[in-house]
């Protein structure tokens, strides 16, 4: 039985190199397998929560949408759109808040934390949280279930919108008969959570990411960000550091060895970050290149994920067609 992958990417920032190790690259090797139907797509109204900006809205959308081409998403084999052209997931998300427990949404995390940390504030619990935010994951149940999606590769940070995207479906499933499909999350185990800047998971939220697109001159200073210790030229140094675990992605199996080595042997922090922007470089010049052919032909990716959604709501007329009949709307 081929098994349907299903994930998105919000646009609420530019792709960083967090982004491609743990979600872009992986989902990619992915596709590569012809038992798996990728659906892969850029969840812009889940940005909407956040953000508020028509300039910044659509300049995150083309960094995602030529990010994920340039890093060898391959429209012929994955169905790949933009969220937004779906208006069957937003028809969906209506009649899944009606299976929706209202508890099930005070429970999820990030609304959670945002109400915990209000009340650390002594302000208003809600204080800042809008109605998306707040049903954001009940449309991340909608773009799920559209598709019959069997695996859902995410982050572990990621895991709990997969299990309230299954409650939903069962709550449905419940109430309806059998009907949707009750989706899985795919958690690749040894898959890095990647170290940023300040030696924390690199995470927008953190600013202590180095952005996967910019012109060498700025990768250059964001390696040059890096947080190291103290330590001076000709003392050893750990092999546990930033700096290494950043080396060890773009590296060679040999390069990496020896650099581990010659980081013990103490190697200077100046000359080893400026081998670490060399093999980032190195790994990234070939995909940038793509990424600014994409961004300099955006009439090319709007053409792709034109046809891309236009599969997608193939699939996504079938199930809401099949949910309609559940609930009583079709004629
Ligand atoms: N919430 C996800 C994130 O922040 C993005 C997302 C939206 C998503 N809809 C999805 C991921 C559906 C997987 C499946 O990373």
């Amino acid at each position: 039985m081929r098994k349907r992958i299903l994930t998105g990417i919000k646009p609420t920032g530019y792709a960083h190199i967090g982004n491609y190790f743990g979600a872009i690259k992986p989902a990619i090797e992915l596709s590569k397998n012809p038992d798996y139907d990728c659906y892969y797509f850029i969840a812009d109204y889940h940005a909407l929560t956040t953000l508020n900006n028509k300039e910044e809205m659509k300049e995150y959308f083309y960094n995602i949408a030529c990010t994920w081409l340039a890093c060898g998403l391959d429209p012929k084999k994955v169905v790949f759109y933009r969220q937004s052209d779906i208006k069957e997931d937003f028809e969906l998300n209506w009649i899944l808040c009606n299976v929706t427990p209202k508890g099930l949404m005070n429970r999820a995390h990030a609304y959670k934390a945002i109400v915990e940390r209000n009340e650390e504030q002594g302000i208003d619990r809600d204080d800042g949280v809008n109605m998306g935010l707040y049903n954001y994951p009940i449309l991340m149940a909608a773009d799920i279930l559209l598709f019959d999606t069997d695996l859902v590769p995410v982050g572990l940070d990621q895991k709990q919108h997969i299990e309230i995207a299954r409650d939903i479906a069962h709550n449905f499933n419940g109430k309806y008969g059998k009907c949707l499909k009750e989706p899985c999350d795919y958690i690749d185990k040894n898959n890095h959570t990647l170290v940023g800047l300040d030696g924390r998971k690199m995470s927008k939220s953190y600013n202590n990411t180095i952005r996967l697109f910019t012109d060498e001159a700025t990768l250059k200073k964001s390696i040059f960000r890096v947080v190291t210790d103290s330590r001076l030229p000709g003392e050893p140094k750990d092999a546990d550091c930033t700096v290494n675990k950043l080396f060890k992605l773009f590296a060679t199996k040999e390069e990496a060895d020896k650099f581990e080595q010659d980081l013990l042997n103490g190697l200077g922090w100046g000359d080893a970050k400026k081998q670490l922007f060399e093999v980032a470089n190195r790994f990234i010049s070939p995909m940038r290149e793509k990424f600014d052919y994409y961004m300099e032909h955006k009439e090319e990716v709007d053409k792709i994920l034109k046809e891309g959604a236009l599969k997608a709501e193939k699939v996504a007329k079938e199930v809401l067609a099949r949910v309609r009949k559940a609930i009583g709307t079709d004629r």
